[in-house]
């Protein structure tokens, strides 16, 4: 199948050009002006007054997470729907190690979760859980069937909570095998602290959870186990940064040279720590890190601006307000942590970022699609427009306006962190390895056609 993208508006985080782009099975075959002669395609798609990007790329998701005695919503059919929907073509997803379980059994279940019921291209990171002589001697293995980042966890002790010298042990191996560290970094035992005190002096609606989160115990993470990274030689990457703070102690880093790296996500930059006001209504937007204060909103903004946010990923985490956040009714501790959103992030950062005068179209591309690809791995296979790329397009439609709803959205979860929200940006026609998956807001794509991306590591010292 041959499938010609005419008159559109290439965007790549390099620049943008008016170009066609042929498509040759699943891969990009040329990239021109006027290719129509000579295409002999099957299908001409019509780009005018279209954008042209490489579909999304989502490093943060979590389908089917176990949390709080329940699990995240989605499962691979469904989250990978719905995030193509959005137009993110690419998502990785944290396959968990349970305590007292093998690296290797875990990362089997969440192949089984995948494999037959993706209808785009996935990949895992591991969450360890359990760092012993045999997870760590596992760990190298993991990088060869490429599974090549780790995330740890400074928070929820008793769950997914490692300890300083258990971070250590499993960043020496790290920096041994040529992996990536990811950290969850906030002061978990401190916060539970607080936490404690906050309910026992009478506060148990989800405010409570946003009030006994205090930044500066993110900032003090951030920057412990970015010290730790430095003392153990490993490249770290801090997942969904929230805090000036913690933003502080990324941009000191990588002004020192160091391989240190960061992502926020849309609830930090589009949502406040107001949303978890109005009663228990607030559940809807119970995550961790909670959401901050909006003086944080424009420290994001220029974190994203000056490169020391190199990604925004979602955290995609949803649990149904009916039925899973009320387990945490009368107690914001026993809330599932975790928000929807793989299906709005790139209309909102092109609503937010693009529309808003805040970032340019470039930087959009870049830091939805490029940069990940390239920090995790699958560059130049997925995230650029290129000769040779997997054919992951998207047509994108720069001044459609949509309105966010759960009555509309495809993922499966009962509520929109984002209802009522009109944004300006859509995607018109999603492609997965040439073969279209969305047209005109109608699914066409086929579960299980996504494939397991093994990823390479990375030369993360010249990123930084
Ligand atoms: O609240 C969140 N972020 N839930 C998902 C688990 C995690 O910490 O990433
Ligand atoms: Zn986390
Ligand atoms: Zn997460």
């Amino acid at each position: 199948m041959r499938t010609l993208i005419t008159n559109g508006t290439i965007v790549t985080a390099d620049g943008s050009y008016p170009a066609d782009v042929l498509v040759d099975g699943e891969r990009i075959a040329q990239v021109g002006l006027n290719l129509a002669a000579s295409a002999n395609a099957d299908e001409t798609i019509d780009a005018t007054g279209k954008y042209v990007i490489p579909g999304g790329i989502d490093v943060h998701t979590h389908m089917k997470l176990p949390f709080g005695g329940t699990f995240a919503k989605d499962d691979f059919e469904t989250g990978t729907r719905a995030a193509a929907f959005g137009g993110t073509t690419s998502i990785v997803d944290f396959a968990v190690q349970s305590k007292g379980r093998t690296l290797r059994e875990g990362l089997d279940a969440w192949h089984a979760l995948a494999e037959g019921n993706a209808v785009t291209d996935y990949g895992f990171h591991m969450i360890m859980s359990d760092v012993n002589d045999d997870s760590l001697a596992e760990m190298d293995g993991l990088v060869a069937e490429g599974v090549p980042d780790f995330k740890l966890f400074t928070a929820y002790p008793g769950v997914f909570y490692s300890d300083d010298g258990a971070i250590f042990r499993a960043m020496q191996r790290t920096a041994k095998n040529g992996g990536l560290i990811m950290m969850h970094a906030e002061n978990g035992m401190a916060i539970d602290v607080i936490a404690a005190d906050t309910v026992a002096a009478g506060t148990t609606d989800p405010i409570g959870h946003g009030l006994a989160r205090y930044s500066v115990l993110e900032g003090e993470a951030t920057n412990r186990v970015i010290r730790l990274a430095q003392a153990a030689k490993v490249p770290v990457y801090i997942v969904h940064l929230s805090a000036r703070e913690a933003l502080n102690a990324v941009r000191m880093a990588r002004d020192e040279g160091l391989p240190a790296f960061a992502e926020t996500c849309p609830q930090y930059l589009f949502l406040s720590l107001d949303d978890l006001g109005n009663g228990f209504n607030g559940a809807k937007f119970v995550c961790s890190p909670p959401l901050r204060s909006q003086d944080h909103q424009p420290e994001l903004w220029k974190g994203l601006q000056k490169d020391d946010l190199q990604v925004v990923s979602t955290d995609h985490c949803p649990f149904d307000f009916h039925g899973q956040k009320e387990l945490g009714r009368g107690d914001f501790r026993k809330i599932p942590n975790g928000l929807p959103g793989v299906e709005d992030r790139l209309d909102l950062l092109h609503d937010g970022g693009v529309v808003g005068g805040r970032i340019t179209k470039e930087r959009w591309v870049q830091i939805a699609s490029t940069a990940p690809a390239k920090l995790f791995g699958m560059y130049p296979r997925k995230g650029s427009i290129a000769v040779g790329s997997d054919a992951d397009i998207v047509v994108y439609d720069p001044n459609r306006k949509h309105t966010i709803s759960a009555s509309t959205h495809h993922m499966a979860v009962d509520y929109s962190c984002y209802e009522g929200r009109v944004v300006q940006g859509g995607s018109d026609v999603v492609m997965s390895r040439g073969s279209v998956v969305v047209r005109n807001g109608q699914f066409t794509g086929t579960k299980g056609a996504g494939r397991f991306i093994k990823r390479a590591t990375a030369d993360y010292s010249r990123m930084a």
